[in-house]
Parts: structure tokens; sequence; C-alpha cells
């Protein structure tokens, strides 16, 4: 079964359809309008959402679909303590795909590892947003004309910011992408991206504090909003809530044809000031998002039909190291496997299949 968990789970080539398919949608919307007739969708969503579960449920209705789901786990059997895995072979029996939201890093791999039907994870935890990086890409690539030879600047919270782990994935496989990443220092990137993704393709990015000395070198500049919902420490929180604000004054520094996205919601880290600029795109990137997810939905009911397999069940080990990653799905759901995968066999560092935090083989004696 093909699944979207994690934006690598599609090459490049997979990538470059899926915009072309998105730029014919938004040309020729009628052409489509009846592609999914007598298909469902569902939306399983177990934290808030306003884009990503609306545009999803829009895509689908625009083919011609239908939608089935919630909104809130308090309105679904997990309240009663039901699975992941129990409730992707529950929704596998009423509908065609699934759309998966939820706090813990992992659990939309866990649904497609049960259902029957194809998973997309539409955000999982402080982890991963590939569908938010379909949006992103497909703005990058209208507004830039191109994916390559960019500077692109993330901004805000890059330690919990599942949107910016996704792009950075994503960009990596196209050629000449400098990363700046710009965060205090409680907030910077996690060890997962920097080893697995920006060191392992040995990819050019630096980390700094200050955006106003960082803007004038940037063509793409991707904000980010300090996410309240994920500090334990609430006083941290507050501290670190105001570190960056866009405004007018940020933006005159910056190259006439830089691009600003957000993967929204914003706080206050973009100033409504800065909507009526037109390098401002983030609304932009909303609607982008909505074709995307429309292509996406395509692709994976087509796929489905030519049988093609699952990427994610390859060189794993099982139970010989057990994840202590609070934020996996791991921590809440005690009869999942701990799976880990060998990352860095040079170093004997594996990863853990939900979360990707990494980990050593304990030596036996
Ligand atoms: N960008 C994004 O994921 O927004 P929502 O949380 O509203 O879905």
């Amino acid at each position: 079964m093909r699944s979207l968990i994690d934006i690598v789970d599609f090459s490049v080539e997979e990538l470059d359809e899926l915009m072309k398919t998105a730029c014919d949608i938004s040309e020729n919307p009628e052409k489509y309008s009846k592609k999914c007739v007598g298909k469902k969708l569902a939306t399983l969503f177990f934290e808030p959402s306003t884009r990503t579960r609306l545009s999803f449920e829009a895509a689908m209705y625009e083919l011609g679909g239908n939608v089935i789901g919630f909104s809130d786990a308090g309105n679904s059997s997990a309240s009663k303590g039901e699975s992941v895995a129990d409730t992707a072979k529950v929704i596998s029996c009423y509908a065609d795909i699934i759309a998966m939201r939820h706090p813990k890093a992992g659990a939309p791999y866990v649904a497609a590892e049960n259902a029957t039907i194809p998973v997309i994870n539409a955000g999982d935890g402080d982890h991963c947003h590939p569908t938010q990086t379909l949006a992103d890409l497909l703005t990058i690539y209208r507004e830039k004309g191109r994916l390559s030879n960019l500077t692109v600047g993330f901004c805000g919270d890059l330690k919990y910011g599942r949107t910016v782990h996704s792009l950075i994935a994503a960009l990596s496989r196209y050629e000449g992408v400098r990363i700046v990443l710009i965060s205090p220092d409680e907030l910077k990137i996690p060890e997962f991206v920097k080893h697995d993704i920006l060191d392992k393709n040995q990819m050019t990015y630096i980390e700094k504090n200050c955006l106003e000395q960082e803007i004038p070198n940037l063509d793409i500049l991707y904000m980010t909003r300090v996410q309240r919902e994920r500090f334990d420490d609430l006083d941290e929180y507050e501290k670190l809530k105001n570190s960056y604000i866009l405004n007018t004054q940020k933006m005159s520094l910056a190259k006439p044809d830089m691009c600003v996205l957000h993967p929204l919601p914003r706080v206050n880290e973009i100033n409504v000031s800065v909507d009526n600029d037109p390098r401002a795109c983030y609304f932009k990137q909303v609607q982008n998002g909505k074709y995307m997810r429309m292509a996406l939905i395509l692709k994976l009911l087509e796929d489905e039909k030519r049988e093609i397999k699952h990427t994610h069940k390859n060189d794993v080990v099982i139970n010989e190291i057990y994840c202590t990653n609070p934020r996996c799905i791991t921590s809440c759901e005690q009869e999942l496997e701990h799976k880990y995968k060998l990352v860095d066999k040079q170093n004997g560092i594996y990863s853990c299949v939900y979360c990707e935090k990494t980990a050593k083989m304990k030596e036996e004696n």
C-alpha cells in the first residue's frame, strides 16, 4: 500500500509530477471535478487544524468525492483508549483514503502499517508535515521558477517546527540550496534533521540568532510560530514567544524579490503590515496547499490500483532498542513494537522509525 508519511517517500520526479498536476487542476478544475466520485476520504484529526483538515476536505469535494471523519480526539474512541492501529483497521472498512493528524510522532506511520488503504500524514507532533511541504514547494516553484540554487532562511521555532523539518528534507534533494537557520539557542534544529538530512546530504547550512543580519542574503524567508502547545514549561514559552517579529522595517532590508512563507497559523511573528507587501506569499501558500492535496489524493488512489509497495519496512531491528522520547507514539501505546533502523553504519547509529530519535545499540558483555 502506498502512503505519504515522510516527504522523502516520494522521489523528486514524483514531486515534479504532483506540482504539474496541481497547476493543471488550478487552471482546469472542471477536468478533475468527477475524478473521485464514489470515493471517501477520512480525516482523522487528533489535534487542532484549520488549513490542513479543511483543505483536504475541500480537495476531496472538488474531486467529486465525499468526506467522513472527526476533528477532535475527544469525539473519537481514542478517548476510550482505542489504539491508532485499531482505528486504522476500522476506518479501512469505511473509507478509501485517510488523512491523519496526531500529537505524537509516528502515529500516521502506525496507521499506515495497519490500514488497508493509503494513509497521509497530516502532521505528527513535532516531527513531520509532508503535505505542508507540498504546498511550500509549489509556492516556491511558482514564485521563483525553480527549487534549486536558492538561499532559504528558516526563522523561529526550528526545534518543534515539523513543517521546517519536512521542507529541509525536501530541499535536500535539489542542487545548490543553502540553508540559513535562525533561532534562539533553545529552539535550534533537532539532531535528527542535522544528522540525517543536513549532514548526510552535505547541505550548506549555518546557524544564526539575528534575523536582521541574515535577511539581506535570503531568496526565501520561512517564518514560523513559536508553538505554545509543544512546551512542557510555559515560562520558557513566555520567554521565547517574541523572539522574532517580521515587520516592514525588517522587510526593507530584504531583496526586492525575496519571498516570505509561513505555514500558518501566525500569532505575532509576522506583523499584519507585511501582508500587503507583494513579497508576502503565505496566503498563496494556503491556496497552493489545496491544489497539491487534490493532486496527492489522485496520485495515492491511482498508485493503489498499481499496488506500489509501502517504503517503510526495510532494515529494522525490533525490540532491541527502546525509544525513550516522550513525544513518540511508543510513549503512549504500550503494545507497539519498538523499531529502529540503521542510519549510520560506521558509527552504529540507529533511528526510531516513528520519531527518528537516534540511539546506539547497547554492546553485549
Ligand atoms: N499549516 C497548518 O498545518 O495549519 P493547520 O494547523 O491550521 O492545519
